[in-house]
């Protein structure tokens, strides 16, 4: 089952796969008119996390730390926390704590360590992983799959998209297990999670990434900028950009440029902005501030963002959805300018020099 199907690499395939994946991942786990989770998890069963801590590697920790900045938007208190530094540098981690593995693979030492280390110290945990039978889902406490199917792609595509949504719908059920959550907001985004498969299906169908790479491509360096959600989409949209083609790409918050990343900023360093529909117009300035540089700047943003498409010089849209969802639609159009780029530039996409699937040394 794991042939290209026609498509030039199975990280394109993988891209195109989202709809469905998303479909599976989402697929008896929401009540889409009501907007209430149903998962698996009886009323009550996280009454006693005090805190949660989402740990990962890499794209996983960019889908954790989406995870915790909705969660804390929602009012549980939540840390997105690198596996890789969990170990020597943990906030306060007991019984009380909630301590939720994000990993694709299920595999990755770092994010093992991670979670042996919490639940020496008494941490629930809960494996939020790919793979069934995977070593993490085998040792958590509790597992969730995100349904994404095998991904072969060295870097990962469809099991970010999934990670995030599965992660939403665990963000909707701790709310409802703790106090004082923000209904409404929690109600409208559940609603609005039931449409994202066919919204990325729209993406895909009308992007311009492709024309958007071919402009920009073997520039000096890229920078990705987003604040709020938008930021760890921002993020990933530059590991991936790295990873498969070797250009020089770094994200940062948007509102931290001005504090030392903009001596980087020329006529030769594209800037991609994501926008998610809140804190749009801070992050409009940001991109003024690099455009008086001379940067060209590419926006990410939903089709109604009139004020945002006046200002970028390039804007891939992506449908309207609810704020808290957007960065999940922007983040394909990412992952098509960094498939592009690398395929006019011709490197190994599926497997990138240097790097692993699943990373089992720490
Ligand atoms: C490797 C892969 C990355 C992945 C990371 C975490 O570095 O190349 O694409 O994000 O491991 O993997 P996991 O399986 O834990 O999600």
């Amino acid at each position: 089952d794991a042939r290209k199907e026609g498509y030039d690499h199975y990280m394109l395939k993988e891209i195109h796969e989202q709809p469905h994946a998303l479909e599976r991942t989402l697929q008896g786990r929401l009540d889409a008119e009501a907007g209430t989770p149903t998962l698996d998890f009886p009323p009550g069963a996280f009454a006693d996390a005090e805190r949660v801590h989402l740990v990962g590697c890499g794209t996983s920790n960019y889908a954790a730390e989406y995870g915790a900045t909705l969660l804390r938007r929602w009012g549980v208190e939540a840390q997105a926390l690198l596996a890789s530094e969990y170990t020597g540098a943990a906030p306060r981690v007991d019984g009380d704590t909630l301590v939720v593995a994000v990993t694709q693979s299920g595999e990755t030492a770092d994010t093992l360590s991670a979670l042996r280390f919490a639940a020496e110290r008494g941490a629930r945990t809960l494996a939020v992983t790919n793979v069934v039978g995977s070593t993490a889902a085998r040792e958590c406490d509790d597992a969730m799959f995100i349904r994404a199917g095998p991904e072969i792609g060295v870097a990962a595509s469809k099991t970010f998209s999934s990670q995030v949504a599965s992660l939403v719908l665990l963000a909707a059920t701790l709310v409802r297990d703790g106090e004082g959550a923000p209904g409404e907001e929690v109600r409208d985004t559940l609603r609005a999670l039931a449409d994202l498969p066919d919204q990325v299906a729209t993406v895909l169908d009308g992007t311009t990434a492709r024309s958007v790479a071919e402009r920009y491509a073997g520039r000096e360096s890229y920078f990705f900028i987003g604040r709020g959600l938008a930021y760890p989409v921002a993020m990933e949209g530059a590991l991936k950009f790295k990873e498969i083609s070797y250009e020089h790409a770094e994200g940062f918050p948007a509102g931290e440029l001005k504090h030392g990343p903009l001596a980087l900023v020329t006529e030769h360093t594209p800037v991609i902005a994501v926008f998610a529909g809140r804190h749009d117009e801070k992050t409009l300035n940001n991109v003024q501030e690099v455009q008086a540089r001379g940067a060209p700047v590419i926006a990410v943003a939903g089709e109604r963002a009139d004020a945002v498409r006046r200002q970028a010089d390039e804007t891939l849209a992506v449908p309207d959805t609810h704020p808290n969802l957007a960065g999940l639609l922007a983040n394909v159009q990412l992952q098509l300018v960094a498939y592009h780029v690398s395929k006019l530039l011709d490197r190994a996409i599926d497997k990138p020099r240097n790097l692993a699937k699943s990373v089992t040394v720490e």
